[in-house]
């Protein structure tokens, strides 16, 4: 629906709360249960509701199941011999194939639009954050992943992301089999400067 009036926002000490230690969990370390079906579905409504200059909706998910995404590492694990570290890149798959749920977030700028690319591929990494903090309001723990599968081009052709896309993320969710650690958070006095 367009045009309808919606909610202006109200305080929420619960959703600062949330903000304030929100944290992604190791990939590896996702396990069962991720999020229904049902749930998932409001989670991807939640993500795509995301700011994006142009209205061009600059992105696409594709839901890649446990099995897709044995079978995609089973045909990654001899690409990853020809990467500078191969025992390390055929360790990380493990965060490909571990986590229940996994949304790959497919970034597909018009390069002949108005609108920059770097503005669409900003709108696709927003949709990304906002998974996150869609599957985190569902309870499920989450994480934001690229590795080099997101960027060798044999690799990026296994998912199906085609010329013209770049891949924006791949996010896993699931139940933290650790506890979330915090990690060190920036010096916000070096980070922001006041003008009058
Ligand atoms: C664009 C992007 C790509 C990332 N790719 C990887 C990755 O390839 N491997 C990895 O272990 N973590 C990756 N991460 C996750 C971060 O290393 C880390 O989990 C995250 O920044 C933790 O942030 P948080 O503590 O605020 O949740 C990526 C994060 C972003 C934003």
């Amino acid at each position: 629906m367009t045009d309808a009036t919606l909610p202006s926002p109200v305080a929420s000490p619960e959703l600062q709360a949330r903000l304030a230690t929100r944290r992604s969990a190791p990939a590896q370390a996702l396990g069962d249960p991720g999020p229904s079906a049902a749930e998932l579905e409001t989670i991807l409504t939640l993500g795509a509701r995301t700011p994006d200059h142009g209205k061009l909706f600059p992105w696409r998910f594709v839901v890649l199941g446990r099995d897709s995404r044995a079978g995609i590492a089973a045909q990654l694990e001899p690409l990853a011999d020809r990467q500078p570290d191969p025992r390390k890149a055929r360790a990380v798959l493990a965060k490909l194939t571990a986590p229940p749920v996994t949304v790959l977030v497919v970034s597909t700028p018009d390069e002949g639009h108005k609108v920059p690319v770097w503005e669409q591929e900003l709108s696709a990494g927003a949709v990304c954050m906002n998974l996150e903090h869609a599957a985190n309001a569902f309870g499920h723990a989450a994480s934001w992943i690229t590795d080099w599968y997101s960027y060798d081009a044999d690799a990026v052709a296994l998912f199906g992301v085609g010329a013209g896309e770049r891949i924006a993320g791949f996010i896993h969710m699931g139940a933290a089999a650790e506890p979330l650690l915090e990690r060190p958070r920036p010096d916000l006095a070096g980070k922001v400067e006041r003008r009058p």
